[in-house]
């Protein structure tokens, strides 16, 4: 797919700053991809849904320099922010190596997001997707080409700055990483899964119950360098091949049981992943392990479709169809026990994908 405001000129210089705006939503992963067979490339594929209310909204402005390697400055909400500006510095001098476009240029980006850092949601789906998007935007306007198609050719961008981030350019359910059952799909990008999605599953709500605001202890990055000589991993690899095929049927008949089971048997996996590396770590705590008991006792009594996944974090992602909303607001609501404030609980569902901004 052609993005609609490519031109089609010869290959020019920038002679002046240009700009490019996007806003990308987050994604959550139901088939988890915790694990990598070499830089960027996922030692399994994975499936998510991308998210609505929680999105990055990004404005790229290039300027032409007199030094080769690009420079990058990076404000958040209007606050300069140094030690992201040299991650994203280092992502586009390694990419300006094959990427012509960025040579001779600095990058001033401009980022906000809907839901905020001390929720403890992981913004680098949304971040990093936002300015690839605008990466490949500008790419688009200076080559007048991005040899190929335009949202692969931001996933692969976005893959390579944060692998969770390749599959935030399209909407709805979305596979990374080569698997049989799924034509069409790459280690090197993600797909929109190419089969039909049973109503039941159409605008999947995901609320979000924020139960621990503090800073992760250990890193995707690091927890992601851990599989390697982890000893359940190639089990753990095979599994996640299976779960994609397993959930696939699943979302295609309107399963819902066989869908609760799996999803919550990837989060519990990812996070047994976690206690069972050298060294450990835990990223739940306490109050994540009372809302999964609450929710498996809730349903238990009362037969609702309601169920969890984990980030690789320590928050609660309620997963529900519509007809359930009542249900859960009772189990949230009603339950002294979870203690829980309305600003602890962020309420999502599937979104449409990344809109890019005049
Ligand atoms: O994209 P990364 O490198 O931050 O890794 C993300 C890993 C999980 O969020 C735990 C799972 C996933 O597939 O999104």
């Amino acid at each position: 797919m052609k993005n609609p405001e490519a031109n089609s000129k010869e290959p020019t210089t920038c002679t002046s700053d240009i700009q490019s705006r996007w806003r990308s939503p987050s994604n959550i992963a139901l088939v988890k991809y915790w694990g990598k067979k070499g830089p960027q490339i996922p030692a399994n594929p994975s499936l998510s849904i991308t998210l609505s209310a929680c999105y990055t909204e990004t404005l790229v402005n290039m300027q032409e320099i007199d030094s080769p390697d690009p420079e990058v400055e990076f404000y958040l909400d209007g606050q300069p922010q140094p030690a992201f500006a040299e991650r994203l510095r280092k992502f586009c001098v390694d990419l300006a190596r094959e990427k012509e476009f960025l040579r001779y240029k600095r990058l001033v980006v401009h980022s906000h997001n809907t839901f905020p850092h001390s929720a403890g949601i992981a913004s680098s789906a949304s971040g990093m997707s936002a300015f690839c998007l605008c990466l490949a935007s500008l790419e688009e306007k200076i080559t007048g080409d991005v040899k190929g198609d335009f949202f692969r050719e931001a996933s692969q961008l976005a893959r390579r700055a944060s692998g969770s981030a390749s599959r935030s350019v399209y909407g709805g359910y979305v596979v990374w990483g080569e698997h049989p059952d799924v034509p069409g799909s790459s280690d090197d990008f993600a797909i929109p899964v190419p089969w039909d999605i049973h109503p039941l599953f159409h605008g999947l709500n995901d609320w979000i119950v924020v139960c621990d605001r503090g800073e992760k202890a250990v890193s995707s990055r690091a927890g992601h360098s851990l599989m390697e000589g982890h000893p359940f991993a190639r089990e753990r690899f095979n599994q996640a091949f299976r779960n994609i095929s397993v959930l696939r049927l699943a979302l295609q008949s309107g399963d819902w049981s066989a869908f609760a089971f799996l999803t919550e048997h990837e989060a519990l996996t990812l996070h047994a992943m976690m206690l069972t590396s050298r060294p450990w770590f835990m990223l739940m705590k306490p109050q994540t392990l009372l809302v999964l008991e609450g929710v498996r006792k809730f349903r238990e009594q009362t037969g609702t479709q309601i169920c969890f996944t984990l980030d690789a974090g320590p928050n609660v992602h309620l997963l529900f169809p519509d007809s359930e909303l009542h249900h859960v607001n009772e189990l949230l609501m009603s339950r002294d026990w979870l203690n829980l404030s309305p600003e602890n609980i962020i309420r999502d569902k599937e979104g449409t994908g990344p809109i890019k901004l005049s």
